[in-house]
């Protein structure tokens, strides 16, 4: 299958793209190296780019005839995210947007998405502690953009 992985330079995207290569899969690693390297995967695979470059996504998915994207761009670091929301939430919230409509314009129907489940499902924030919440699951207040898994 021809994959795109996203973020595919990073820590948990270079090791997906190393068994995606040894399963025979067509890869192609999408990152713009602002904390990947480009030396975790071949030279050969790695196209440089942001998600928040609606028009390279476009681009890319309809000429390498994408078939299914695996989703790993996003800044992950928990204290960043908290003090820096605004960054995050463009950079994870709204390039997965971006990415999700390229997709749906280039009929790529199948994806994987690995990022953290509190960018929909936190909801409310206590005033004297950020990030702690008392209905956990009540998807009405994305707070917090930041990688992981643990919602
Ligand atoms: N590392 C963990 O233990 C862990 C656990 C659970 C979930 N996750 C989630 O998995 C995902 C990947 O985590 P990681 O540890 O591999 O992080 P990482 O920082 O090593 O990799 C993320 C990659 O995304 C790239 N990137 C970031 N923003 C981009 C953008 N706008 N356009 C293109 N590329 C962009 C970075 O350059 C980097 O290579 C994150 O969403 C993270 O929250 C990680």
């Amino acid at each position: 299958m021809r994959v795109l992985v996203t973020g595919g330079a990073g820590y948990i995207g270079s090791h997906t793209v190393r068994h995606l290569l040894e399963y025979g899969h067509e890869v192609t690693v999408f990152d713009n190296l602002s904390k990947g390297h480009a030396a975790s995967v071949p030279a050969d695979i790695l196209v440089e780019g942001s998600l928040s470059d609606s028009a390279r996504l476009d681009h890319i998915l309809v000429t390498l005839r994408i078939q299914a994207v695996i989703h790993f761009a996003a800044f992950a670091q928990v204290g960043e995210s908290v003090q820096q929301p605004d960054l995050y939430y463009r950079n994870n919230v709204l390039g997965t947007f971006n990415l999700l409509d390229a997709m749906e314009k280039a009929g790529v129907r199948r994806m994987v998405f690995f990022q953290h489940l509190r960018d929909v499902w936190h909801s409310r924030i206590d005033a004297n502690c950020r990030g702690h919440t008392s209905k956990p699951y009540q998807p009405i207040w994305p707070n917090q953009a930041h990688g992981g898994m643990d919602a």
